[in-house]
């Protein structure tokens, strides 16, 4: 069984989300402990909720970045965590976590990468006037969101989309597919290939999160 540790600084849904996969069993995996930058995070009242560990590790409490992510990684390998999901965890991972996690650390992202990078995808979207946008799944890398591709979804934009509401739209897509690409991470069905992540066993996965759309 998979040994996943949750970083996360927000409400929490992505967490929930993974949370409800493992339960229902659509996931093999158990989550080890939930890290938070953010002692209001939401997350902890449902780590506490689900008996999963929560650990408030806050920067500034500690020397410096490396300093701070060297810490973060060692407390995972305590717990004999295989794989980091940052789910909405608001910071730039240090190098420090990203060395001893080498592709083994999953993002989700709120845009179609490489697009809108960086911090409020879904409003840089919505500003910009794209007619689809939607969300990734990526490994992490140095980087900020370049890390290679694993599974996207995409959803209509709006004329009159806000921040808020293709946020909202996106936000279910995100839902499916980051337990999804958790799964296919903890059934071996992922390599990477320089920029590119195999999924073996075929295409479907996309095909699956995209539809043709009906237009
Ligand atoms: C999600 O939309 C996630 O994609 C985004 O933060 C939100 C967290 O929501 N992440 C980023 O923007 C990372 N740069 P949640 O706390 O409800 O899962």
């Amino acid at each position: 069984m998979l040994t996943l540790g949750v970083l996360a600084s927000g409400g929490g849904t992505n967490f929930q989300a993974i949370i409800n996969a493992i339960d229902s069993g659509y996931i093999n995996a158990r989550i080890a402990v939930l890290i938070t930058d953010n002692p209001d995070s939401y997350a902890i009242e449902r780590s506490k909720k689900h008996n999963i560990e929560p650990l408030i590790l806050r920067p500034k409490d500690f020397a410096g970045k490396d300093t701070y992510y060297f810490h973060v990684a060692g407390e995972l390998n305590k717990r004999g965590v295989e794989l980091v999901i940052l789910a909405g965890f608001m910071r730039v991972v240090g190098k420090a976590l990203i060395d001893q996690y080498r592709n083994r650390i999953m993002n989700i992202h709120p845009a179609l990468l490489p697009s809108f990078p960086g911090l409020h995808g879904q409003k840089q979207a919505a500003d910009y006037g794209v007619k689809i946008s939607g969300c990734t799944v990526h490994f992490v890398d140095e980087g900020m969101d370049t890390g290679p591709i694993i599974i996207q979804a995409a959803v209509p934009a709006y004329h009159d989309d806000t921040e808020e509401s293709l946020g909202q739209r996106i936000l279910k897509q995100e839902h499916k597919i980051f337990p999804h690409a958790i799964r296919l991470y903890s059934e071996g069905r992922l390599s990477i290939d320089g920029r590119k992540v195999i999924i073996k066993g075929g295409r479907e996965d996309s095909e699956i999160m995209n539809p043709p759309l009906m237009l």
